[in-house]
């Protein structure tokens, strides 16, 4: 493969597991610098593993809730690696109640982790990309930010901000050259949203997991849940090509959203 991002630095939030770590070790084959940062500790060994591989990578566990902690935590990855180019804001959680169930709480954590998360990487990027007057931030909305899903109202309206935050970014830092977009994937198989999700859907509605799968499968034109790789190609693109794109919200959903 041809090292297309060779030595550039690129940061991936929750790459301890599933799309995050394959977001990261995409960028690995392309020859960058990756930063993986989790609130898990899992993140390091994952990183071990890669750096095992030769690749140049290293794990940084944060709570990207906690501001202060994140700019320290770019503050480090800076010194080790140098300016940042990339930063995909991967690191989410989803949450499942009825409307009237929602708390306080609920909502708190649903926008802590999705969108002040999302701000602060953000913020802790910019000094980076700033200064070198280039950069790519990838934002993790979702299908829900768009068509708001039943039982999911926390996440899908900490979603939706996620969307109109790209917009704002977007407009913002083009003056400098950055360009902010966001991935809103449907149901990614294999993934920690969709595992807990479908979990929630066989407990609540007495369905097998087959039937969840079936039942969703069935809204999706192109009849396939999203794979890890179809999340992985958009940020492949978006950081390597996708000079003309920013303030966009891609679908990647097989159809089954479209606007
Ligand atoms: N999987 C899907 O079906 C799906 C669909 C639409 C959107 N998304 C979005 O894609 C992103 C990745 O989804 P996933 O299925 O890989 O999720 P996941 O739960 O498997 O992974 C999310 C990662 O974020 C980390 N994280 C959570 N809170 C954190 C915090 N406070 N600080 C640092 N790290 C934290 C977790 O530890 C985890 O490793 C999320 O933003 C999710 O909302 C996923």
């Amino acid at each position: 493969m041809e090292k297309q991002l060779k030595n550039k630095v690129c940061v991936v939030t929750g790459s301890a597991r599933s799309i995050g770590l394959a977001i990261a070790e995409m960028y690995c084959r392309h020859g960058a610098k990756v930063a993986m940062m989790d609130i898990l500790p899992e993140v390091l060994e994952q990183a071990e593993k890669l750096a095992g591989e030769g690749y140049p990578v290293k794990g940084y566990t944060c709570d990207i809730t906690n501001q202060e902690v994140v700019m320290k935590c770019f503050k480090s990855i800076e010194a080790d690696f140098g300016d940042i180019y990339t930063l995909v804001n991967t690191a989410g959680a989803v949450d499942q109640q009825s409307i009237d169930e929602i708390t306080p709480e609920h909502l708190n954590r649903m926008m802590n982790i999705n969108v002040n998360g999302t701000v602060y990487c953000s913020q802790g990027a910019l000094k980076s990309m700033k200064k070198l007057d280039n950069g790519r931030i990838i934002n993790f909305a979702s299908k829900s930010g768009k068509t708001g899903s039943a039982l999911m109202g926390s996440y899908s309206a900490a979603k939706g901000a996620v969307i109109s935050l790209t917009h704002a970014m977007a407009f913002e830092l083009a003056e400098n050259n950055i360009k902010v977009n966001c991935l809103c994937p449907g149901i990614v198989d294999d993934s920690g949203v969709w595992d807990s999700v479908s979990k929630g859907y066989i407990e609540n509605m007495d369905m097998s997991r087959d039937e969840v799968i079936k039942n969703f499968t069935a809204k999706i034109p192109l009849k396939r849940l999203c794979y890890k790789q179809d999340i992985v190609a958009w940020c492949e693109f978006l950081t390597i090509h996708g000079d003309y794109n920013t303030g966009q919200a891609f679908n990647v959903s097989g159809g089954r959203e479209v606007h």
